[in-house]
């Protein structure tokens, strides 16, 4: 995939995303809390979560039938609530303490800890509901494709996935992990989710664990899910405030053990670099063709090098 076609078809992947954003998270809340969500999920990040829901859902042909279109439509705009939901908690003084995301003020800065906090449960309850839309509301997804999204989206949320990795996080500061535990730390917090991504789109042409793609196209998604958080931990260590858009420097400031302090800044760099060749072996051993497995390919470079 040249650049200039990948630009093409993730702009138009952000489009319909971004525009099914705005119609689901409603502005209607109660109390302002319609306003708080909308300012943390609208118009901003990179949306890497949705794309990669996109591209396997186009790789296996969920995007040749309304149906599978649909469900992955909902599905990339579910992770990227959580993802939201995510971050605004963990900007949270109680979490990171932080108070710049994506360009802006964090959402409990704007708008106060109790405000945030809800936002993010609200946000996530949303992803569910986006997730288990009404018979007869847009394409009609079935309830067992409904369910196994469900599914697949709260094993990667909760605590054996997001949540548990963030209590890690915040139970290690201080601590010198060694590196079974900082993997293990990491492919929970972020990598859970962006794999995840990947079998959700998966699921939307009706790919179940018993598929041959199943396990290539879960590899992918493990090995890309690591190397997004180490190349978060690289970026924190390396770029600017305003490149970033969030305030740089954090981890060493906060004292949190990550991929540079174990390994510093080359160790950080290599490690993703080898998931990068095993994210790449994992797409060759799915059976699809590389046309089809094109744009799967090109997010895994861009997780890698990317600059924010
Ligand atoms: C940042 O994720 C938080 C981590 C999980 C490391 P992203 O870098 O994907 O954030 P946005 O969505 O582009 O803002
Ligand atoms: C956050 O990791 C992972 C989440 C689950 C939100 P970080 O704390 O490193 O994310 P940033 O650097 O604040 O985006
Ligand atoms: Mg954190
Ligand atoms: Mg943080
Ligand atoms: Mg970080």
């Amino acid at each position: 995939m040249t650049p200039a076609v990948y630009a093409t078809w993730s702009a138009d992947v952000l489009a319909r995303v971004e525009s099914a954003l705005h119609e689901w998270v409603p502005a209607s809340a109660p109390a302002g809390l319609g306003e708080a969500m909308r300012y943390g999920v609208l118009d901003g990040g990179k949306r890497l979560r949705a794309l990669l829901v996109q591209a396997a859902a186009q790789a296996v042909g969920a995007l040749d039938s309304a149906i599978g279109t649909e469900a992955a439509l909902r599905a990339a705009c579910a992770v990227e609530l959580i993802h939201a939901y995510s971050l605004v908690h963990d900007d949270m003084p109680c979490m990171d303490n932080d108070v710049l995301r994506r360009g802006k003020p964090t959402v409990h800065v704007q708008f106060g800890e109790a405000q945030a906090m809800l936002a993010g449960d609200a946000m996530q309850a949303l992803a569910f509901e986006v997730l288990t839309p009404d018979e007869g509301e847009g394409a009609g997804v079935p309830a067992a494709l409904q369910a196994h999204l469900s599914r697949l989206l709260a094993r990667a949320s909760g605590q054996s996935g997001m949540a548990g990795g963030q209590a890690i996080d915040l139970a290690s500061v201080g601590h010198a992990l060694n590196e079974a535990t900082l993997r293990d730390m990491h492919h929970r917090k972020t990598g859970a989710l962006l794999r995840a991504s990947v079998q959700m789109g998966a699921a939307c042409a009706g790919l179940t664990p018993h598929s041959l793609a199943w396990a290539p196209l879960t590899a992918y998604g493990h090995a890309i899910g690591l190397a997004f958080q180490i190349v978060d931990d690289v970026l924190d260590a390396t770029q600017p405030s305003d490149t970033l858009g969030k305030t740089a420097g954090k981890d060493a400031d906060a004292n949190k053990p990550t991929y540079v302090s174990l390994l510093g800044l080359d160790g950080a760099r290599q490690e993703a670099a080898s998931l990068l060749q095993q994210a790449h072996d994992a797409l060759g051993q799915t059976g699809l063709s590389t046309a089809a497995l094109a744009p799967l390919a090109a997010l895994a470079e861009r997780i890698v090098h990317r600059d924010h």
